[in-house]
């Protein structure tokens, strides 16, 4: 497999709501799910950077349903993007009832500028290489938004 390819990095992981997931209202904390979308885009990027990487910015991260305790949940992290040294990751939360298997539905998306860093600063990874039309989507997609996010940033500095 080609390591530049958006599907080499492609990371998923797997689990079940537990009542320590909880909130008060009894459902899924929302911060517990940020932080398994977060360890998954961390995941992403260090696969394709071949490196460490840390979090620099989370854009349109949309709460799409609440997810029930006992449900089961998977996050999916696949890159969208690459710049010079950060990488865009986009993470989509799918979640089905574990008593009935049903069509996963998406319940949380968001996308992650991560930066990869190489003796603390931040260091330049490799190109990514779209392969199927909805990669090819994604990426222009990407594209677009890490130029929209240079253009918010130049007008801070
Ligand atoms: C992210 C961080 C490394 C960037 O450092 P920096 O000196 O500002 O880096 P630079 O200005 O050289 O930018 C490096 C890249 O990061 C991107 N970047 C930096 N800050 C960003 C932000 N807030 N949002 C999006 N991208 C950002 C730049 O666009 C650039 O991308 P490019 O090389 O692909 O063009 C630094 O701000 C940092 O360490 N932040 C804290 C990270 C952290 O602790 N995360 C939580 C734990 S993992």
């Amino acid at each position: 497999m080609n390591q530049n390819n958006i599907s080499f990095s492609r990371a998923e992981t797997c689990t079940v709501m537990e009542p320590i997931h909880s909130n008060i209202f009894g459902n899924v904390h929302g911060g517990e799910l940020m932080k398994l979308m977060d360890i998954i885009a961390g995941i992403t990027a260090s696969k394709h950077a071949n490196g460490m990487v840390v979090t620099a910015r989370v854009d349109e991260l949309e709460f799409h349903k609440s997810i029930n305790i006992g449900a089961v949940v998977t996050c999916v992290g696949q890159l969208s993007y690459v710049g010079n040294t950060s990488l865009q990751v986009m993470v989509t939360v799918l979640v089905h009832e574990i008593e009935r298997y049903s069509e996963p539905e998406v319940a949380l998306t968001a996308f992650f500028t991560m930066v990869h860093l190489k003796d603390h600063k931040p260091s330049p990874v490799p190109p990514l290489y779209p392969t199927t039309k909805e990669e090819k989507e994604l990426f222009a997609l990407g594209e677009q938004k890490y130029k929209e996010i240079k253009a918010k940033m130049s007008k801070k500095s």
